[in-house]
């Protein structure tokens, strides 16, 4: 496949490469749409385009965003929201207009006019210039959990109980992880026109191999990205220890 793997050591490597890449985008497109993840994995990748923002006047003021998910049945206020997150961990910090930013609603009353709403907000948007993207310890990426098609648009999926086992450190307790979340389908993704991966730590080696080395197949969604051709995968030496 074409996809390009980028090797370096650790977890800040990775994070400073991944906002390299993001704001050399941004600097040349000053009104892109971001698609942006949550998880532990993009924290540090955030916040060295908040330091740019700072010191290097790195402006977001143009720019759209698209969340790739959110739990279904947390309103945005609460902790645990992936709106939340990204008010915490980004948007507070830079200077992207609030109206801009669109994570998908959890608590909408009808959920599937919800999914069928931020489908259709994307491609008014003109469809995502730059995607970032984390990756589940079972290939999953989004919440497109193994079993998810090539074809899958936003839509409420189903977390498996390893995703919530995963998840369930953000938590109290594994009882309030949500089960299900609206989610970006596989071809919501791979309708990006760049496609940035990262994976950091041991934990991530064996989803990353299947991601690069194993068949296209739903059963890792990951390694459906290999269709794609603009991805770039940024891997730290544990993730890349099975490679
Ligand atoms: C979560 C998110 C994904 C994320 C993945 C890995 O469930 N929905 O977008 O990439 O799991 O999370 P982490 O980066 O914390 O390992």
């Amino acid at each position: 496949s074409n996809v390009k793997l980028l090797l370096v050591e650790g977890y800040q490597e990775m994070s400073k490469v991944a906002a390299q890449l993001f704001a050399q985008e941004v600097k040349r497109k000053p009104d892109l749409v971001l698609g942006l993840a949550t998880g532990g994995t993009p924290v540090g990748m955030y916040e060295e385009l908040i330091r740019m923002h700072r010191t290097e006047g790195l402006s977001f003021s143009q720019a759209t965003s698209f969340n790739l998910d959110e739990y279904v049945g947390l309103d945005a206020q609460h902790p645990q929201s992936y709106r939340t997150y990204m008010q915490e961990h980004l948007f507070a910090q830079i200077d992207m207009a609030a109206e801009r930013t669109n994570i998908p609603r959890g608590d909408a009353q009808d959920l599937e006019q919800e999914c069928a709403r931020y489908e259709q907000a994307i491609a008014e948007a003109g469809g995502i210039d730059i995607q970032v993207l984390g990756i589940g310890t079972n290939g999953h990426i989004g919440f497109n959990e193994p079993g998810s098609s090539a074809s899958s648009k936003t839509r409420v999926v189903q977390l498996t109980p390893s995703t919530i086992e995963a998840n369930a450190r953000f938590f109290e307790s594994v009882e309030e992880v949500p089960t299900q979340a609206v989610s970006m389908g596989i071809a919501t993704i791979l309708g990006a026109k760049k496609i940035v991966l990262l994976a950091s730590g041991e934990a991530k080696a064996q989803a990353v191999r299947d991601m690069l080395e194993g068949e296209m197949t739903p059963d890792v969604p990951a390694s459906l990205l290999q269709m794609h051709d603009d991805v770039t995968v940024i891997v730290d030496a544990p993730a890349a220890s099975l490679l």
